[in-house]
């Protein structure tokens, strides 16, 4: 029985659609249409999005734009705006646009742009205080070092834009990021800082989140062993929902920054989530990351499909995963400030859409989410390139780039880029048989080594890839870079019906750990759980 979104018109039409095209080769398309470039690209606000090296044609364009009709997608994206409960599971909305929005955005006929606002003046008062040496340590000395605790969307969003904007922080203090319970990581951390001027910030929307927490506590232990108890919150501040727990835990008032359960964590960083960025760059850089974002949620709320580039992106992603069968797409920034995307990508889009339930409770019996994974470019040139060229699997990749780079090492950046433009030409295009036998004869050798080496030369090519082309890495680009992928990942959560804002599926594992935890303690074996997990845990009671 296929689910209501794979019986729909526009959805078999594109299964049709993909039978007749599946011969489709990329070099074919580009040799029949000169104009294929400007057909298949699209630029807003100094970003160009070019898809004309999909597995594409205007036909499939066409009857994916319709398929996001024949799915409600504009309709949805107004309930989104609107502040429409779209988390049903939760029962919540999700008002990440109202966090940089220019006009008022009504929850239940209150307007949470005020809310959203009063915490953003308080956080840049903040900010600015730490960064001018006004707000100081117990000491009297000024914060050189920030720690941000907190994981998830709590970490991955100021850890990109940290990263991303390091050319815009010389004047602020240095950031650090402690996410993972592992002791190492936080102790690495503090072994390098000096107690009297480092701040802390508990970034946890919870406040129950066991890896921030444990971490929280690590740090707040250091800094009273070094100031003495009483010192310790002159270096604590926190950003949350939960305010009460946060004072529970020893932040005074003024320090704890508030989010709402109207934010999801992953869609986070525009609220005091992003107080880390204000810190390492500035209020006015936040800011401007936020205009950015705004910029691309206005195109995103008025742009008709087509000429839209989040739904441009999100509807190639269903062309590829669904019906092309492509399980896994790789993020590639060409830019190594944009390291942390593809982390920052695997969050927002696995967490969001890696789903089979639909929203009214069926079971897709179509691929949702692929994995998404990734690395910066050239460096994943000399490792899983070979897989992306050769391998067996079914792929598609974003290459990302900045034209204008913050240095002047012009001689790098041009290989950078020309690094970056050949991927997607190879990718894309490969070398067939002729080409790499000539090649091959051209190098000297005999006709037997290469007929011998033929098959290990050849290049398929037709793997479908996207290029971002930013003109600059500025906040403002940052921030509509971010937001581009938010709305992409909405698209996608509704072709493929579901909840693009819960994440049920993070929870089992989570209270497994909080009940094995107890058990490591002590000498006894413990003799619960499957025959494997008892034999874990013995094994290490055995040994530590
Ligand atoms: O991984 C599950 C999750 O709930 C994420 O969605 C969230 O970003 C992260 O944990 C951290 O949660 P919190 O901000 O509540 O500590």
């Amino acid at each position: 029985m296929p689910s209501a979104r794979s019986a729909l018109p526009s959805w078999q039409q594109l299964v049709e659609h993909q039978r007749a095209a599946s011969g489709l080769r990329l070099r074919d398309l580009f040799a029949q249409d000169p104009a294929r470039f400007p057909k298949l690209s699209l630029s807003m606000d100094g970003m160009l999005l070019d898809f004309s090296k999909q597995l594409v044609t205007g036909e499939t364009m066409r009857l994916l734009a319709a398929l996001g009709r024949e799915c409600g997608l504009e309709s949805q994206v107004k309930r989104l705006y609107a502040g429409e409960r779209v988390n049903s599971t939760e029962n919540r909305a999700a008002l990440h646009i109202a966090l940089r929005a220019g006009r008022p955005v009504l929850l239940d006929g209150r307007d949470v742009t005020k809310d959203a606002g009063s915490v953003l003046a308080a956080m840049g008062r903040f900010a600015r205080g730490v960064r001018a040496g006004r707000i100081r340590g117990a000491t009297g000395r000024k914060f050189t070092d920030v720690v941000n605790i907190g994981i998830g969307g709590s970490d991955l969003g100021p850890r990109l834009a940290c990263a991303a904007l390091a050319p815009y922080s010389k004047a602020g203090p240095r950031l650090h990021f402690a996410s993972n319970v592992d002791g190492a990581a936080i102790a690495a951390i503090l072994g390098n800082l000096s107690p009297a001027t480092t701040l802390f910030i508990v970034a946890s929307k919870t406040f129950t989140t066991m890896e921030t927490l444990a971490n929280a506590r690590a740090a707040r232990a250091w800094l009273a062993k070094k100031l003495g108890a009483k010192a310790a919150a002159k270096h604590l501040c926190a950003v949350t929902a939960e305010p009460a727990r946060a004072a529970g835990f020893g932040v005074s008032a003024e320090r704890v920054f508030r989010i709402w359960d109207w934010v999801g964590g992953r869609y986070s960083l525009c609220s005091a989530v992003g107080l880390p960025v204000a810190l390492a760059t500035g209020m006015k850089h936040f800011d401007e990351l936020r205009a950015g974002a705004r910029a691309m949620d206005e195109h995103f709320a008025s742009a008709p499909l087509e000429r839209s580039l989040p739904a441009v992106l999100g509807l190639l992603e269903v062309w590829n995963a669904s019906l092309r069968g492509a399980a896994s797409r790789a993020v590639l920034p060409y830019d190594e400030r944009l390291k942390q995307l593809p982390a920052y990508l695997q969050q927002l889009e696995m967490e969001s859409c890696g789903k089979r339930a639909t929203r009214n409770g069926g079971i897709a019996d179509y691929a949702t989410a692929p994995v998404t994974w990734g690395g910066a470019g050239t460096d994943g040139q000399h490792a899983y390139f070979q897989w992306l060229h050769q391998g067996a699997g079914s792929v598609t990749a974003d290459f990302i780039a900045c034209c204008r780079p913050r240095h002047r090492l012009r001689e790098n950046h041009e290989m950078l880029l020309a690094n970056c433009f050949a991927q997607t030409e190879a990718l894309a295009f490969g070398m067939g048989a002729d080409e790499a036998a000539a090649a091959m004869r051209k190098q000297g050798l005999p006709e037997s080594e290469v007929r011998r080496l033929l098959p290990h030369r050849v290049f398929e090519g037709n793997r479908p890839v996207t290029s971002i082309l930013l003109d600059e890495l500025s906040p403002r680009a940052l921030g509509a870079l971010i937001a581009l992928y938010e709305h992409k990942v909405f698209v996608q959560s509704v072709i493929w019906d579901v909840n693009a804002f819960d994440q049920w599926g993070v929870e089992l594992g989570k209270h497994l750990a909080e009940r094995i935890l107890p058990e490591l303690d002590g000498k006894a074996p413990v003799s619960g759980h499957d025959a494997s997990t008892r034999g874990l845990i013995n094994h290490y009671k055995a040994k530590r």
